[in-house]
């Protein structure tokens, strides 16, 4: 039987649908696959010159001893444990797993998120579902893979109905979050929406506000750029993130190459 000319024409806008949340059709698939754009034509590039330039001025090295690919893993799977044993919030008794982050200990660049959503706290891996999958386009738009860096969030646990994270939540997991960051010991990180920024940064500014300055957390640059659930709501901010992802892969390049 065939189907209905109705039944075609609403899966195609699913398909369609799909397909712009996810960028494949709009400016990313083309602004990232298939055509970077030439230097003399692209003003951006002078911008993001200037702002590596002047964001490695203002880095401050860090005095901790490196520690070894094997010294992370392992610091990092103690560390994992206590995440999974916390109950220092009224967001355990209804998690199915902690989110802990997942990646590459050894990752120069670590993307931070807000909290776990549902497939998160099913999988117990952050960033799988929808948004999830557009970050992972976002990612491979810088030449990486997800086993290149470290994902992980400000809270652990997913928070009912995936409201925002609340002031004690915040403040009971960041700990968590901070000894996180002193094991990866990252170049850059790349804070995933305002509640990352807030939290990480101390700036309570407008994320359009945060993407533009050149701001640091422990002397390690931040870029901040729109979560990919925004950008799922609202494609037009698609390509500013471009920028800010561009700008964070200059920026870890002149930092590993130098
Ligand atoms: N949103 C987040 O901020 N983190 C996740 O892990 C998933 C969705």
């Amino acid at each position: 039987m065939t189907d209905s000319v109705e039944k075609i024409a609403a899966d195609l806008a699913k398909y369609l649908r799909r397909e712009q949340e996810l960028g494949t059709s709009l400016y990313f698939n083309e602004g990232i696959i298939n055509k970077e754009p030439e230097a003399d034509q692209d003003p951006f590039i002078a911008d993001c010159s200037d702002f590596v330039a002047k964001a490695i001025t203002q880095i401050t090295p860090s005095t901790a001893a490196e520690l070894s690919l094997e010294e992370k893993t392992t610091q990092l799977a103690e560390l994992n444990k206590q995440v999974a044993a916390c109950e220092q919030c009224k967001l355990a008794p209804g998690r199915t797993n902690t989110v802990f982050g997942t990646g590459n200990p050894d990752a120069n660049i670590v993307f931070v998120g807000e909290a776990p959503g549902r497939d998160e706290d099913l999988q117990g891996k952050p960033f799988v579902g929808r948004s999830g999958q557009l970050l992972t386009k976002i990612i491979s738009a810088i030449d990486y893979s997800r086993d290149d860096v470290f994902i992980c969030n400000i809270l652990k646990c997913r928070p009912p109905e995936n409201r925002d994270p609340a002031k004690d939540e915040v403040q009971a997991c960041e700990p968590f979050l901070q000894k996180q960051l002193e094991i990866l010991q990252p170049k850059v990180i790349c804070c995933l929406g305002r509640h990352a920024a807030m939290t990480l940064l101390r700036d309570k500014s407008s994320l359009k506000d945060m993407r533009l300055k050149a701001q640091f957390y422990q002397g390690i640059p931040v870029i901040v750029t729109y979560h990919p659930a925004a950008l799922l709501r609202n494609p037009n901010w698609k390509r500013p993130c471009w920028d800010d992802v561009r700008k964070l892969k200059a920026l870890h390049d002149e930092l590993v190459n130098k």
